[in-house]
């Protein structure tokens, strides 16, 4: 186990305040809830396969229904996810106000900006050989985060204007260019998830050991 550097004061093994804890592990359950919701809904209730497919179910049991028919009937069940979907983005953009207020209200060292610069500066200082590795480690791990919170900001604030497009028609000027951004900004945040959890568990099998467990339990 890789113990804290005293000279650089730069380590994987730090204290996690109860709000990100918290914030940590319901923002896991919204997200994996609201990438749940969009593979449902561009597999198997997809409007687009469904329709044609109730079309030709009902037509066995002998019901007709034409194309604009059977097209209302599958959009109805996509739409209904649509609608689980909103409030789970909901959800999701209160917990990122949240985040952005415990950042100012946590301590000082557990502050994103904090920890960013401090390696930053570390990692620029010329007398460190030992733990320039581990440095330089920790500062992509941050500065990934950072890039995180920003696509996720992206995503709420895209979100928000699909939302609420119908209610306040200023918003539909910018209805399209959101969707847009809104649908391939997902697969960033798919990325970051991908990697993030697989660097999370190659960290925790090999040589930072119980760093998940410190995301629960908060850390020494
Ligand atoms: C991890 C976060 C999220 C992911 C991966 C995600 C993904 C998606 C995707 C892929 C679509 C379909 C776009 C299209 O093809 O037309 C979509 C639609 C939508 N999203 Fe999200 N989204 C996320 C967060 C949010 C948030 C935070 C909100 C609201 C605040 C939101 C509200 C909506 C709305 C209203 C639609 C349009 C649904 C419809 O067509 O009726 N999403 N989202
Ligand atoms: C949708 C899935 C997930 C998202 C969006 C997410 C997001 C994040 C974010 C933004 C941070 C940085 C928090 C900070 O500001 O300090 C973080 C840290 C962390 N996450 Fe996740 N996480 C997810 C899933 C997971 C899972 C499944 C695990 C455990 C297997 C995990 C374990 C951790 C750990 C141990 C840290 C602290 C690592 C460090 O100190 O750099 N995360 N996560």
């Amino acid at each position: 186990m890789i113990e804290q550097s005293e000279l650089n004061n730069v380590s994987f093994y730090e204290k996690h305040s109860k709000s990100i804890r918290a914030w940590h592990w319901l923002t896991f359950v919204i997200v994996t809830l609201l990438l749940l919701t969009v593979l449902l809904n561009y597999n198997i209730l997809d409007s687009t396969i469904n329709a044609p497919l109730f079309k030709k179910i009902l037509s066995q049991s002998g019901t007709i229904i034409n194309d604009k028919q059977a097209r209302h009937l599958a959009k109805t069940i996509e739409n209904k996810i649509w609608t689980w979907h909103k409030y789970f983005g909901i959800t999701l953009s209160f917990l990122m106000l949240f985040r952005l207020i415990s950042e100012f209200v946590q301590p000082k060292n557990q502050k994103i900006f904090v920890k960013l610069k401090k390696s930053f500066d570390l990692y620029r200082k010329k007398d460190i050989n030992n733990d320039k590795v581990l440095i330089k480690h920790y500062l992509g791990v941050k500065s990934i985060y950072l890039i995180f919170y920003i696509l996720i900001t992206i995503m709420v604030v895209t979100g928000l204007i699909l939302t609420y497009e119908d209610d306040y028609s200023f918003l539909q000027t910018f209805s399209g260019i959101a969707r847009t951004i809104h649908e391939y900004n997902m697969y960033l945040i798919l990325t970051f998830v991908i990697i993030h959890i697989g660097g999370v568990i190659i960290s925790e099998l090999g040589k930072f050991k119980g760093i998940v467990s410190n995301m629960i339990n908060g850390g020494k």
